[in-house]
């Protein structure tokens, strides 16, 4: 694929990728570090193909991934901004999860999970809440994806900022509407969150933190 030319816009810089606007409708994200967008973009493609909300994939290539531009904030934005209560934001995290798990499996080892669905990776578009981001996508027990968002969620929680008192709310939120058992998959979360190879000694710790904050609760 084209690298995008000089007066491309930078949307976005997260962790792994760039995301670029290529014109009002379509992004291009390219991953800093190569890498193969081929299985997640074939899992993207079997969760629209039974309604649930994705961008729609133009085309993939390699470390790019272009796709539909979806309109509006992401949760996280949403929330700091206070245009989304904690308890409608914590409510539409649970009410994702449920549908995701709820598309048939392609495979015979589990549920469609994201593994990584946490409110910077949902855009709250004007038709409805939108999911991105499906990089850690797998197949496995829906306990293990809600284990993961409550952890993800307590790991900012933990942390002393500015989302410190919106990430507790929403974790206390979020466990109240989940169905299913989280602490049963809580230490495979664990486990695999640690699995991180960027994870600092820091974070390794606030992990620990976290780790306790969601067993509190469940
Ligand atoms: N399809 C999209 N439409 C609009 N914005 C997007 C889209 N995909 C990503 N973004 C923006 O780019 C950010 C990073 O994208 P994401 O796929 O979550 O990458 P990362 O792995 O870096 O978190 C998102 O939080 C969002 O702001
Ligand atoms: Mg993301």
């Amino acid at each position: 694929m084209t690298p995008p030319a000089g007066d491309v816009e930078l949307l976005a810089s997260g962790r792994d990728a760039d995301v670029f606007a290529l014109d009002a409708q379509r992004v291009l994200r390219r991953y800093r570090d190569g890498g193969d967008v081929t299985a997640e973009v074939a899992v993207m493609a079997h969760v629209a193909a039974d309604g649930f909300p994705v961008p729609e994939v133009f085309a993939a290539d390699g470390a790019d991934l272009v796709m539909t531009r979806v309109a509006g904030p992401t949760m996280l934005t949403a929330l700091v901004s206070g245009d989304v209560r904690v308890d409608d934001a914590a409510r539409t995290l649970a009410a994702l999860l449920h549908r995701l798990h709820a598309v048939p499996p392609r495979g015979a080892t589990g549920s469609v999970l994201h593994r990584d669905l946490h409110p910077d990776n949902v855009i709250l578009s004007p038709t409805g809440p939108v999911v991105i981001d499906w990089r850690d996508t797998t197949e496995g027990p829906p306990d293990l994806d809600v284990a993961l968002t409550a952890l993800i969620i307590a790991q900012v929680a933990v942390d002393d900022s500015p989302l410190t008192g919106i990430a507790t709310a929403v974790l206390t939120a979020f466990l109240a509407h989940a169905r299913g058992n989280p602490a049963e998959q809580l230490g495979h979360a664990v486990t695999f969150r640690r699995a991180n190879p960027t994870l600092t000694e820091r974070e390794a710790a606030l992990l620990t933190e976290a780790t306790r904050l969601v067993r509190a609760q469940v």
